[in-house]
């Protein structure tokens, strides 16, 4: 199969396109002929040796696909060849995968697999943001930062059809439109403009109730300084490096509190099928679409990572297998 494989750590010129045996089935797992694997902003973190998870190399980078399953292996119920799904799993930037079965969701016809692979980590993530870490509903004010992105687009539609009055951020006026046409009532370029002086001004000095934050240090003071009484940040990633430490006697001054969220926690777990289940329900209404703002051949990894970095995309990036 074809794959795109590092023998050493580094930028995505350490990238090779290779020719490698497909993975063998195991008990407790699904082969699938992957036909679409989405990018994650954390795949260059990765490859650098800079992500939670380590490379062992040589490695293939990717935490999620789409696909036709191949093969199921031993022990596996409800999955069967031929069905069409998303999953969540490693090495993903090749044309056959190994997921476990626990990771694997079958999915709607009308679902493309660039969609599919677009929607496990960005869509669970924003989804248990605002149902599992906090309960969004009509009438709150949410801010979700570098909202023209993957999992920012994602959330902007999941508040809204909560009810929620969104406010998205955004580092270029060019991707404002997108953010306002998913959904947003007001969107803020905080490259410009003092986004926590602005979420003031918009919501009469109140502030926001949440906030969805992967920036990180140049928003998350700014952020709690604009959250209203009983707000709640979130803290989700770095885009922009590690937040500056914090005094947390500060959260007393409005009863506020700042948590932190990782996908992985909720992974194997029963919350994991509601978030997908809800989010599948969501997308039937027509409420939520997976936003796939460019594809690539799968040769193209490193250019598409690149793009993906240099701040310039919006949406979900895939490859296609
Ligand atoms: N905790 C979790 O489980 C989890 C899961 C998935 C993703 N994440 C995090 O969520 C964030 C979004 O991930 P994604 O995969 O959907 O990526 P993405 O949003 O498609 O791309 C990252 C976005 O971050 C913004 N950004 C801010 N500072 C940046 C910088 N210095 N360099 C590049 N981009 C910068 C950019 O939007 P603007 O230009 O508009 O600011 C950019 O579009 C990432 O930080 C990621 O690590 C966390």
């Amino acid at each position: 199969m074809k794959a795109i494989q590092f023998e050493k750590v580094g930028g995505p010129e350490v990238l090779k396109l290779v020719d490698i045996p497909k993975p063998d089935v195991k008990p407790g797992m699904v082969l699938i002929r992957n036909h679409a694997a989405g990018l994650n902003f954390a795949d260059n973190f990765f490859i650098r040796g800079e992500y939670a998870i380590k490379p062992r190399l040589p490695d293939i980078p990717g935490m999620e696909g789409a696909g036709v399953i191949e093969e199921v292996g031993e022990g596996v119920e409800g999955l069967k060849p031929g069905m069409r799904v998303a999953a969540i799993s490693q090495k993903t930037y090749a044309e056959y995968i190994l997921a476990s079965a626990k990771f694997v969701f079958p999915i709607p016809d009308n679902i493309s697999f660039a969609q599919g692979a677009a929607f496990p980590i960005q869509t669970l993530t924003a989804w248990h943001m605002l149902y599992t870490c906090d309960k969004v509903r009509p009438g709150q004010t949410v801010v979700v930062h570098s909202a023209a992105g993957g999992v920012g687009i994602v959330a902007v539609q999941i508040a809204k059809a909560a009810g929620a009055r969104v406010i998205g951020t955004v580092s270029r006026d060019d991707k404002a439109a997108l953010v306002r046409q998913y959904g947003a009532d007001e969107v803020i370029n905080y490259e410009s403009q003092d986004f926590s002086a602005e979420v003031m001004r918009i919501t009469n000095k109140r502030g926001a109730d949440l906030i969805l934050d992967a920036v990180g240090k140049p928003t998350f003071e700014k952020g709690v300084k604009c959250l209203a009484p009983l707000g709640h940040l979130i803290i989700y990633g770095r885009g922009s490096g590690l937040p500056d430490p914090f005094n947390v006697a500060r959260l007393m001054e409005k009863s506020t509190k700042i948590s932190g969220f990782v996908l992985p926690v909720v992974y194997g777990t029963d919350l994991m099928r509601a978030g997908v289940e809800a989010s599948f329900a969501l997308m039937r209404e027509g409420k939520l679409k997976m936003v796939v703002g460019k594809t690539y051949p799968l040769a193209q990894a490193a250019e598409a990572l690149r793009f993906l970095a240099s701040r310039a995309s919006t949406g979900k990036l895939v490859l296609q297998a």
